[in-house]
């Protein structure tokens, strides 16, 4: 009779392949058993020739990873187990479904790639099987109808239809989809999505597990409330499921002319697409936040997000400032976000050309959203000479109470016409003040700027800048 008992089952990676003696598959196979091993180019694939699972090495990366993927589209890798322990060599490694509570005896040799710990009923015919849905289970071989464990409990950045994403109400332990690092590594980056912590029904989109910066709306019986086009969306059903211990959402794809899959992005962004099988195009029905320009850090530092309504957002260096990197900015990936092109003086002791740094107006932009809030001070004019004086500061903005910025300004955004933004002044060296802001402009600036020298000035020029800019809206 089967015992039930507290153990692990383990699918693992053996290195070398000469420490053991289980035979290979020799073909593809939709069952791995506990006897067989999978390496190199094997696979397993699904009865319905969906997905398969084998290695695979994403874009240029010369790392293995072991995963689950579209057949049609081996593009789309849609599990991974390995996400943070890459291989060097396929043909080197395999892996296998392995039962063993010894986990402390593993040999040196024996990598393990993913564990699950979940109360189990022992056997020794454990199985590995993939299904259509993309979830990879272990069976009891003896009852095929038992289920040890499931990658569907493990989510990595791939929703697929009638896998779960929920809390456990009793442990408080979350599913989340994370990110991969970036296009060639599955790592987990910085962006999930999760259940909201306080027990609510909404997904909460999160930076680091610790900032929202955007959040579904509370669950409405069909759809959550904030997600647009999820109420429209025939095809995906979507339903939030109440267990004795257990809160998840699932959907389903009622339409079997094409096929679906949600992915949180490497940028930050989940979108829920769907593949035509007919013309093999993907179309995507919502996405989250809408504008990349919500998505927090989006920009890096003291950069600002231009195009905030449009789906395609892209980032500009602030007046006065470069890229980090500027081959990166080049094609479009913001991470390295931009920096000063002339080092502040603040702090140094001498000033090149006995000019101080100085202050640039920006207008109506959507604040940084991490800033001080100084009470005490009254005036525009001590709000700026108190960033002035203090090197720590990076920006102030002035609007009846003073605000002021340390360190990296992130978050910036362009506001359109019509929408109430701020003015922001941002530190540049002199020398950077007196470039004009575009062409249209440049006349203007120049006058302005040429022959204001230190910082009490500039509170001058800055005045003049921001009637002439910021009034003819
Ligand atoms: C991978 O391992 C195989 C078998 O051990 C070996 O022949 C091959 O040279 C290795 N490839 C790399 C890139 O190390
Ligand atoms: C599994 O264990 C049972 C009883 O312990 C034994 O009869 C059977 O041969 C074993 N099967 C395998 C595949 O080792
Ligand atoms: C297999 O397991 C299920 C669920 O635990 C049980 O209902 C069923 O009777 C078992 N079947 C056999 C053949 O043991
Ligand atoms: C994310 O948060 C951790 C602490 O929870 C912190 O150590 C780490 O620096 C943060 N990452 C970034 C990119 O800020
Ligand atoms: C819920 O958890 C309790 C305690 O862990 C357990 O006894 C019970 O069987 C679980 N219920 C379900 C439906 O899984
Ligand atoms: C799709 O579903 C329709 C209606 O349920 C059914 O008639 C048809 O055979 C299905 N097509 C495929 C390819 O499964
Ligand atoms: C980036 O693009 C600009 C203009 O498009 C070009 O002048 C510059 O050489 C490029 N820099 C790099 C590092 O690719
Ligand atoms: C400068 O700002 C930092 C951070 O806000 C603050 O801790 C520090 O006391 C300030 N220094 C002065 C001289 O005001």
């Amino acid at each position: 009779m089967d015992t039930k008992i507290k153990s692990w089952f383990f699918l693992y990676v053996l290195l070398p392949l000469l420490f053991f003696s289980k035979s290979h598959l020799s073909t593809t196979a939709e069952i791995l058993s506990l006897s067989q091993v999978l390496s190199g180019d094997q696979t397993i694939s699904s009865k319905g020739g969906i997905f398969e699972l084998g290695f695979f090495t994403p874009g240029n990366s010369k790392n293995y990873y072991i995963g689950i993927r579209y057949k049609q589209f081996p593009e789309y890798v849609v599990w991974v187990a390995n996400r943070e322990t890459p291989l060097s060599n396929k043909t080197s490694s395999v892996l296998r479904v392995n039962q063993d509570g010894n986990l402390v005896r593993l040999n040196q040799l024996n990598r393990m790639v993913w564990s699950t710990t979940t109360p189990l009923i022992a056997s020794n015919s454990t199985t590995a099987e993939l299904l259509d849905t993309r979830n990879l289970v272990l069976r009891d071989g003896s009852n095929s109808s038992i289920v040890i464990s499931q990658s569907f409990d493990y989510p990595t950045d791939t929703w697929l239809p009638k896998g779960q994403l929920g809390r456990n109400k009793i442990t408080g332990e979350r599913q989340r989809l994370t990110s991969w690092k970036n296009l060639e590594d599955p790592a987990p980056g910085v962006f999930s999505l999760e259940l909201d912590p306080s027990g609510i029904n909404q997904f909460d989109l999160m930076w680091n597990r610790s900032k929202i910066y955007g959040q579904s709306g509370v669950w409405k019986r069909q759809y959550f409330s904030l997600i647009p086009g999820m109420a429209a969306d025939q095809p995906n059903k979507m339903s939030l499921v109440e267990t004795q211990n257990k809160t998840y959402a699932t959907y389903k794809f009622l339409d079997n002319t094409s096929m679906t899959r949600g992915v949180m992005d490497p940028l930050g962004q989940i979108q829920l697409c769907t593949l035509l099988l007919s013309s093999q195009t993907w179309s995507c029905f919502w996405s989250m936040p809408t504008s990349r320009c919500e998505i927090y850090s989006y920009c890096s530092s003291f950069a600002i997000c231009t195009q905030p309504q449009s789906t395609l957002a892209s980032c500009s260096c602030l007046h006065g400032f470069e890229p980090g990197s500027q081959k990166d900015w080049n094609s479009s990936i913001w991470l390295a976000g931009c920096k000063w092109r002339t080092p502040l003086q603040c702090g140094g002791n001498t000033f090149v050309d006995a000019e101080k740094d100085g202050f640039f107006v920006m207008c109506n932009v959507q604040l940084p959203g991490n800033q001080r809030s100084l009470t005490t001070v009254r005036s525009a004019k001590e709000c700026e000479l108190y960033c002035f004086d203090n090197c720590s500061c990076t920006a102030y903005a002035y609007d009846s109470s003073c605000s002021v910025w340390n360190g990296d300004l992130i978050n910036l955004k362009q506001m359109l016409d019509g929408n109430v933004g701020g003015d922001l002044y941002p530190c540049l060296a002199a020398i950077d003040l007196r470039v004009p802001l575009s062409e249209k402009t440049k006349g203007w600036v120049h006058w302005v700027i040429v022959g204001v020298g230190g910082c009490c000035a500039s509170v001058f020029s800055v005045v003049i800048l921001f009637i002439w800019i910021c009034r003819r809206r």
